[in-house]
């Protein structure tokens, strides 16, 4: 197909929602047109999207396919990971690569780029984990962002021995950071402390999944995030993006950098949005490994303390500005296991590429969030916060063709039996779904609609990115 009209739908962009046709052409978007005038053109295709929400495609930030992690594999590979993204209508997907310490951080990229290329059904970016800062890291910083595309680095106040950099290794990236431009992204977690607890809580018989949660306390996030904040500071207001940012007291921290006008950001995920420490990460009750399903860092927080309800607020004020997955998929008969008996031994994540969308929108079908945000949270930020706007993010003359159109009259159900990721669980099973993905277009190629995938491996290409469109 090389012309394609998406005619009578609603276009909900990060301003608003208006009816339009939206014309394609080859790759890109040619047009927005009045509701009727896309019939003046003459084209290969017209997709009748009445009743319809006519979007641009999802862009999630965070996801690890096949990541090597907690003694194990992340389950979805970018096969299988990027497809089950289609069918969620997310059509870019930002990916980590892992650099660890003592390991050349251009070997580690071209690992990464090995694992995805030819493999992916939608475009996807690499952000590059500084598992070991040091000088030599710290020199491929400057290559990656001026060569490969890659303007982000994610760095660990969790994990030690893992991941784990130390305050000075912290300011010293953020330092340089902010001498090339780059945004630093990071796990605000003290773990040198949580370490502490865990070891004390396993030396209790405390094994139990739900000691995952409880041995990680929000005090652990929103110090960490104070101190990254602060860090970023010193280094002269380097861009600063927290990571699956799960609690009440963290989202405070975020709100008074952004108050002080500093160039920081957050994002949060759907996990932290529905579930909680006691009804998933305690499934069960004593003696129960249902938990470990729903084992991932920073961890379900306590019902008890409305963070859900504070974090939807901050969506909407844009203290959060991102919604993004931080799939990590680990499936609980071969996987998860690892931690029975031992929690800490659970392999950290959870997998959500196919839901974010849909979960979201069950944000503004449940009154949290209007359409508009639901774009600008799930696709517009995402983009522009990591170097990708126009060309994803916004139905615009010579945007990528990555459109989804999503019927917000559909009604399904979320079930392990029914998803599309590598993964025999699902941290929502059973959630009931107001609206659906009917269509989605990458690259102006059709690869899903009406319950049929038609994309393919390879469809997908690697985007370099520039620098984030948030700086100041
Ligand atoms: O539990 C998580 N989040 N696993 C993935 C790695 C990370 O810290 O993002
Ligand atoms: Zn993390
Ligand atoms: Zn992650
Ligand atoms: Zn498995």
């Amino acid at each position: 197909m090389t012309r394609i009209l998406i005619s009578g739908g609603t276009v909900v962009s990060a301003t608003g929602a208006t009816p339009a046709d939206v014309l394609l052409d080859r790759e890109q978007v040619a047009a927005l047109l009045a509701p009727g005038a896309g019939e003046a053109f003459t084209v290969d295709e017209t997709v009748d999207a009445s009743g319809c929400y006519v979007v641009p495609g999802g862009v999630d930030v965070h996801t690890h396919m096949q990541m090597p992690f907690g003694g194990t594999e992340a389950s979805d590979t970018f096969e299988t990971g990027t497809r089950a993204a289609a069918w969620g209508g997310t059509t870019t997907i930002v990916d980590f690569v892992v650099q660890r310490t003592g390991e050349v951080v251009e070997e580690a990229l071209a690992a990464w780029h090995a694992k995805a290329e030819g493999n992916c059904a939608v475009d996807y970016g690499f952000h590059m984990i500084l598992g070991g800062v040091d000088e030599n890291s710290l020199a491929a910083m400057d290559r990656l962002v001026e060569h490969e595309g890659i303007t982000s680095f994610k760095l660990f106040m969790a994990y030690p021995g893992v991941f784990y950099s130390d305050d000075g290794q912290v300011l010293r990236a953020m330092q340089k950071a902010r001498a090339n431009g780059a945004t630093v992204m990071m796990h605000a977690e003290n773990g040198i402390a949580i370490d502490v607890l865990v070891q004390q809580a396993v030396a209790r018989g405390d094994t139990d999944p739900v000691f995952h949660g409880i041995t990680r306390p929000e005090a652990m996030e929103s110090e960490a995030t104070h101190r990254a904040i602060r860090l970023a500071e010193v280094a002269g207001d380097t861009p600063l993006y927290i990571v699956h940012l799960s609690a009440s007291r963290a989202l405070e921290e975020i709100a008074r950098a952004r108050s002080e006008g500093r160039n920081v950001f957050a994002e949060t995920c759907p996990q932290y949005l529905y579930l909680t420490l006691e009804d998933h990460l305690g499934a069960g009750g004593p003696g129960s490994f249902e938990g470990a399903k729903y084992a991932c860092s920073t961890p379900l927080r306590s019902k008890h303390e409305n963070h859900a309800r504070d974090l939807w607020r901050g969506l909407r004020t844009d203290d959060l500005a991102v919604v993004s997955t931080d799939h990590c998929p680990f499936c609980f008969k071969d996987q998860k296991q690892l931690g029975r008996g031992d929690f800490s031994k659970i392999p950290n994540g959870m997998g959500g590429v196919e839901h974010r969308m849909d979960l979201v929108h069950q944000g503004v079908a449940d009154g949290h969030l209007s359409l508009a945000r639901w774009v600008e949270t799930c696709s517009t930020t995402p983009a522009r916060m990591f170097g990708m706007y126009p060309r994803k993010g916004v139905l615009a003359p010579g945007s990528d063709a990555d459109v989804v159109v999503y019927d917000p009259a559909a009604r399904s159900r979320i079930s392990a039996a029914t998803h599309h990721m590598n993964l025999d669980y699902s941290a929502f099973e059973g959630f009931e779904l107001s609206g659906g993905v009917r269509t989605v277009f990458s690259r102006g190629t059709k690869i899903l609609d009406r319950g049929t995938f038609t994309g393919r491996p390879g469809h997908g290409r690697y985007v370099r990115r520039g620098l984030s469109q948030y700086l100041r």
